[in-house]
């Protein structure tokens, strides 16, 4: 009996298995199986290894089956060999900042200083990295002698698909909600639509926004965590608690089973888990998540230490797809990474049941670099395989990456320029990698068919630190493995 002869249903089973080298040797064996894995080979093989990205998605679409797996084929196999293309997005700003980014399906946001910095993705053809150009840059200050307007937050929120809107907050305690306005002249100003809209009292200033699906939740410098639904008209959709903390960081996961917010503080106990129980945002924590050894102290033994960054964890990470993950950047330079699935069987282990109170979790992975202490100021998950975690430093602009599948096997690479800086803010996409410093946006392109075209041109300034070798679209950045 030939394998052929099998119904289809069976074959399309056989097809789920195999890896993307597998599929294109049985497509070369007849017709029949040709057309099997064009047919429906790819798009299993696309379903069940998904390579989320928003600088892809609304160019992906268009790509056949056989594209998209061999652009995720690719740059899979360039995240294996370090392989990527390392380029400033700008030159340095004056003075130094604290920028933040925000990305949504067309453009990537850096927000820095008074200003707005907006990169358009583009179209460079089918099976080819998104092009990124400065579209136009929009400053909250309109005079250059008024005094400077710092931007602490910003993000983007949902405006019925346009893809423009967000909301920015101010160190003055003001926050905006923003519409960019799209303008013909590349690289110049562009106008906006501002409303102010309420903000905390006492010129309390956001720190951290964090935006799912329909709703915004804004995190106060000193603990004041609200959370509002954008689409419901009535206030009492919005609900708001106090963390208690000097607070840095915010994740708002709707989609979890139980929905819920984690705020990343500076305190003894710098990660707590809040539920959402119909809209409104509980005032007590359902799990507070420990270090290994903190799991095990009476919480007045604890030391105060703090959480700066937090993100869902990696699609294909060993724990499986699943918003429960939570990972988080801490002040000793570790991110730990928690399963709240998995509540039940920490707390009898660490012997804290007879608390009624939030349930302690321990680390399901921790990951290090042994050579460095610094702290982690920022985290996000994705990358090659689905499988990376990007951590931003607090210092010569260090960027460090684990692959969850092997955690002791850790690299980092020093930013273009290897700025004296710590990396503010990281957004971690399949293919891209973008972060920020004191001094300017940078990205690491992992992608396929990277031309002169992809990226904003930089004109070369004497004493900027760039090095750029002849003929090469990449900037000379250090790898270094974090066993060496
Ligand atoms: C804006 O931020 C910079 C750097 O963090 C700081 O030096 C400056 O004083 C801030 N300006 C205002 C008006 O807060
Ligand atoms: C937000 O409000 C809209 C309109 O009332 C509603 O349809 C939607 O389900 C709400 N979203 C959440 C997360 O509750
Ligand atoms: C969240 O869940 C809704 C409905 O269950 C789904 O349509 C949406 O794509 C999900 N969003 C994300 C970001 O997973």
């Amino acid at each position: 009996m030939s394998l052929t002869t099998l119904p289809t249903d069976i074959l399309i089973l056989v097809l789920e298995g195999l890896g993307v080298l597998e599929l294109i040797a049985l497509s070369s064996t007849c017709h029949k199986l040709h057309s099997m894995v064009y047919e429906f080979g790819w798009v299993g093989y696309l379903r069940s290894n998904p390579r989320p990205s928003y600088g892809l998605s609304s160019l992906r679409p268009k790509w056949s089956p056989r594209c998209r797996v061999q652009y995720d084929y690719l740059t899979d196999t360039a995240w294996e060999k370090f392989n990527f293309v390392a380029r400033p997005l700008s030159r340095p700003w004056q003075g130094k900042l604290q920028p933040t980014l925000a990305i949504s399906p067309s453009r990537l946001v850096v927000a820095a200083g008074s200003t707005l910095y907006s990169y358009k993705f583009g179209n460079l053809g089918e099976g080819l990295s998104p092009s990124i150009h400065l579209e136009g840059t929009f400053s909250f200050v309109e005079e250059p002698h008024e005094p400077s307007r710092n931007i602490t937050g910003a993000t983007f929120v949902q405006d019925g698909g346009r893809d423009r809107t967000l909301y920015v907050a101010f160190q003055d305690g003001a926050i905006e909600r923003v519409m960019l306005i799209a303008s013909e002249l590349n690289g110049k100003t562009i106008s906006a639509t501002r409303t102010i809209v309420p903000s905390f009292p006492n010129f309390d200033f956001v720190e951290s926004f964090s935006f799912d699906r329909d709703s915004l939740l804004s995190l106060s410098s000193t603990g004041l965590a609200k959370l509002e639904n954008l689409s419901a008209s009535d206030e009492s959709s919005s609900s708001m608690i106090e963390v208690k903390s000097r607070s840095w960081v915010s994740l708002l996961s709707l989609n979890s089973s139980t929905p819920y917010a984690a705020f990343g503080t500076s305190s003894t106990t710098p990660v707590a888990i809040h539920p959402i129980t119909n809209t409104q945002l509980s005032s007590v924590p359902s799990a507070i998540l420990y270090t290994d050894k903190g799991v095990t102290l009476p919480t007045d033994r604890l030391p105060s230490t703090a959480v700066y960054g937090l993100s869902h964890a990696p699609p294909s990470s060993p724990w499986g797809s699943s918003k429960e993950i939570v990972v988080t950047g801490w002040f000793d330079g570790v991110v730990r990474c928690y399963d709240l699935r998995s509540s039940t069987c920490t707390s009898l282990e660490s012997g804290r049941t007879q608390n009624p109170g939030p349930i302690p979790l321990r680390p399901v992975m921790s990951l290090s670099d042994k050579w460095s202490e610094e702290p982690i100021y920022s985290v996000s998950c994705g990358g090659g395989s689905s499988s990376h975690i990007a951590a931003g430093t607090a210092r010569h602009s260090v960027v460090s990456f684990w692959d969850v599948r092997y955690p002791k096997e850790g690299w980092k690479v020093y930013a273009p320029g290897n700025d004296p800086s710590p990396v503010y803010s990281v957004i971690l996409e399949s293919s891209r990698f973008f972060g920020v410093t004191q001094s300017r946006p940078f990205v690491y392109d992992f992608g396929p068919g990277l031309t002169a075209n992809t990226y904003p041109p930089l004109t070369h300034v004497r004493g900027d630190g760039l090095k750029q070798r002849r003929g090469s679209l990449s900037f000379s950045v250090m790898v270094v493995p974090h066993s060496h």
